[in-house]
């Protein structure tokens, strides 16, 4: 027979089997090529009496992840035709062989559902992970998941998108035979064995048994796990329908809810953001071979919430830290929350519980910087204060070994200047943690003019190491996060004076998605944490402190939920926020005091009030130069400020507003326009076309 399948498909024979590989690196998306040349070689193959069984295997480290997240924004012409390829399998006349390994995701994992047969590698992993790009499976998944392991385990796998492993989907009837050895060898011996079995076992043949109680059970859980998104309701609706339709009335309807999904502002948002998170590793002008350090052993000055949190990252990975404080007191108590903490992940089985030692055994607690000189990697965790810092990296430079990072975790301070002190400033670099430091996924990687590439290259390798979204930024005050939110914080304040209740505003970007509107979040960090920041800031500006009623609530000895009353109140020592009719009395005081007269503001002005001036304040970090992308911004934001994933960050939230809009609620509410945030307006451009602009001028 001859090669029918052009594009990136590979036809081979063994025998009476027929093999087609996927030949798509890096991960065998369903880009366009696929499917003309899967097809091809399905129609050669099912008139070809030689050909007893079909197998279908990727080339490369992975079958099939997925469709090809590029193409959901391609006209649906263009779009790659993978329901239709999957409809050919499963109407094929002989046994369809599905070989992975790798992960089998989505689209790919469909197709293989499609097929009446699959064999795995030992270590491979299938999933339908859409839901966390805002989507559902498309291509038969709501349908076929459901009669295969049933509606409860169904919805868990589609829900949580999580994928599972080889032997745990062979339990569940989702893999017929682990193939241990060569893949190809062992898919090819299986389809051999099945080439005579009739009928074919087709899933979509297969009754689904409904379960009212899990599909209600569903119902009200996404309404926490996933408040406001559209997927996951079509991902139940679709479950419950493959209970009580024909395979092929379930399936139109997910290819109609597919579409909807696909086209809606979330999916769009959480699409850009799988993007943005995989670009912010890509760093211009550093070359991928820069050599890295292997840290085999870390430093953490300071155990308090942040050192203890940051030791823990690497404790997980298997690290051994050298944690260090002033006091035994102190130190004990430091490492008292580090062991509670595991304690109480293992006593909820997310740890077992012989890993809680192993894991404390790499701890080693010191009252000496000298204990220091073997680290590869030392994180200064102190408080914010310019003079203790620098004290600090004097003394960490005449104790740390040659070739050993200084890094700071400072949110706020010059890096650069903390560097200067020691004798090495291409060895220092800011590793900005976001509390808590042991959970949050963000690391804001803050390089100076003077920090060398493999300093950088190192940290960001680092990043992975530990389970964080590493962000390259360059100094400024609090960066590219804090930055923002000072200013997110200062419009809530001015909207604050002008009318609207701190209720209403956190109800509002609430509303949006943020788990915490920016008062309820300021209680629970601190509200004295944001006073003295702006109290050093301002001192180091030489400035006097600006005017704000929130640091009269902290004047009052009102500092948040760790003193029971912040700007809310918190009775009985309890974390529910509650309007506080002191605080109510001091706003209106202080309005009266400013000649106010308040107004009223929708919830729909606050938003947008705000959102606009994340997005001025990230235009202004953009073009200063501190931040890389408009796509670094949303990741930072949305990894480190709980800006939610399926609006896309602040910047493409802006995007998706128009930035004409934005420009013009900037100035309805009299705030200076960032001068590149303006210009991409004129221009009628997005932020992430500027992104892809300025990433071609640097090739
Ligand atoms: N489409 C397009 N590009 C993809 C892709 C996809 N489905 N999956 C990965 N890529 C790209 C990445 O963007 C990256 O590109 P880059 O090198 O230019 O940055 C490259 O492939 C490698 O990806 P990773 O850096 O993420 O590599 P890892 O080895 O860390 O992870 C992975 C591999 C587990 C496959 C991970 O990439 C992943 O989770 N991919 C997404 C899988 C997914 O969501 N599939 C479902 C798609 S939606 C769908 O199938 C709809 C259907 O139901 C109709």
């Amino acid at each position: 027979m001859t090669d029918p399948t052009p594009h990136l498909i590979r036809t081979s024979r063994d025998g009476d089997v027929l093999i087609l590989t996927i030949d798509n690196p890096p991960v065998n998306a369903f880009s366009p090529g696929v499917p003309e040349g899967l097809k091809a070689g399905l129609d050669a193959a099912a008139t070809d009496d030689t050909v007893k069984a079909v197998v279908i295997i990727g080339g490369g480290r992975t079958f099939i992840a997925g469709a090809d997240i590029r193409t959901f924004n391609l006209p649906r012409e263009q779009a790659p035709d993978l329901r239709g390829t999957i409809a050919k399998l499963d109407a094929f006349p002989k046994p369809t062989v599905a070989a992975l390994h790798g992960t089998a995701l989505g689209g790919g994992f469909e197709l293989a559902l499609g097929c009446t047969h699959r064999v795995a590698t030992p270590d491979a992993k299938v999933g339908l992970p859409e839901v966390k790009l805002g989507l559902l499976p498309g291509a038969g998944g709501t349908q076929r998941l459901p009669r295969v392991v049933g509606v409860k385990k169904a919805l868990d796998l589609i829900l949580s998108g999580t994928p599972v492993g080889a032997a745990p989907a062979r339990d569940l009837g989702l893999i017929d035979e682990i193939v241990e050895g060569d893949l190809l060898t062992g898919a090819v011996a299986f389809a051999r064995r099945v080439a005579d079995v009739r009928p074919l076992p087709r899933i979509s043949e297969r009754p689904a048994q409904p379960d009212p109680e899990a599909i209600e059970a569903a119902r009200q859980s996404i309404r926490k796990t996933h408040r406001g998104q559209l997927s996951p309701q079509f991902i139940v609706d679709l479950v419950d329908l493959a209970t009580r339709t024909p395979f092929n009335e379930g399936h139109a309807e997910e290819g109609v809810n597919f579409v909807q999904a696909k086209d809606s502002p979330q999916s769009r948002g959480m699409r850009h953001m799988f993007f943005a998170e995989r670009e912010a590793a890509k760093i211009p002008g550093l070359d991928k071979t820069t050599p890295t350090t292997d840290i085999r052993r870390v430093g953490v000055i300071g155990a308090g919430t942040m050192g203890g949190g940051i030791a823990m990252n690497f404790l997980n990975a298997g690290i051994p830290v050298t944690i260090v404080e002033t006091a035994q007191e102190n130190l004990d108590r430091g490492l008292n929350t580090i062991r509670k903490t595991y304690e109480a992940s293992a006593a909820k089985g997310r740890l077992k519980p012989e890993d809680v030692q192993k894991r404390l055994d790499l701890l080693t607690p010191t009252l000496s910087m000298d204990d220091l000189g073997d680290a590869d990697l030392i994180i200064e965790a102190v408080f914010e204060d310019m003079a203790v810092k620098k004290d600090i990296f004097t003394r960490l430079d005449a104790v740390a070994k040659p070739g050993a990072i200084l890094a700071t975790n400072t949110s706020t301070l010059d890096v650069g200047e903390i560097a200067a002190v020691t004798s090495r400033p291409e060895q220092v670099i800011g590793l900005h943690f976001f509390s808590p430091a042991n959970i949050m996924k963000l690391l804001e990687i803050v390089r100076t003019d003077k920090t060398s590439d493999s300093v950088l290259a190192t940290s960001l390798k680092l990043s992975r190491t530990i389970g964080k979204v590493g962000v390259v930024v360059g100094v400024c005050n609090g960066f590219v996060g804090n930055r923002m939110l000072y200013a997110y914080r200062e419009q809530a304040s001015k909207a604050v004076l002008e009318g609207a209740t701190p209720q209403a505003v956190d109800a509002a970007m609430n509303s949006l998605g943020l788990p915490m509107g920016p008062y309820a979040m300021s209680d629970m960090a601190g509200l004295d944490i944001g006073y003295m920041a702006r109290r050093a800031a301002a001192e180091r500006a030489g400035q006097p402190m600006p005017d704000d009623w929130v640091d009269r609530v902290v004047q009052l000895g009102r500092k948040g939920q760790k003193t029971g009353a912040g700007v809310y109140d918190y009775p009985d020592g309890g974390r529910t926020p509650v309007p506080s009719p002191a605080v109510d009395d001091l706003i209106q005081a202080y309005r009266a005091e400013k000649g106010v007269q308040p107004r009223e503001a929708t919830q729909d002005d606050l938003i947008s009030r705000l959102t606009a001036t994340l997005a001025n304040e990230g235009a202004r970090i953009l073009e200063e130069g501190i931040a890389l992308r408009a796509s670094d911004i949303d990741t930072i934001y949305t990894y480190g400020y709980g800006f939610p994933a399926y609006r896309g960050g602040p910047m493409h939230y802006a995007s998706e507003q128009g930035l004409t809009t934005v420009v013009q609620t900037l100035e309805r509410h009299s705030l200076e326009v960032a001068p590149l945030l303006r210009r991409l307006a004129q221009e009628g451009k997005t932020f992430a076309q500027y992104d892809a602009e300025r990433a071609k001028s640097q090739t």
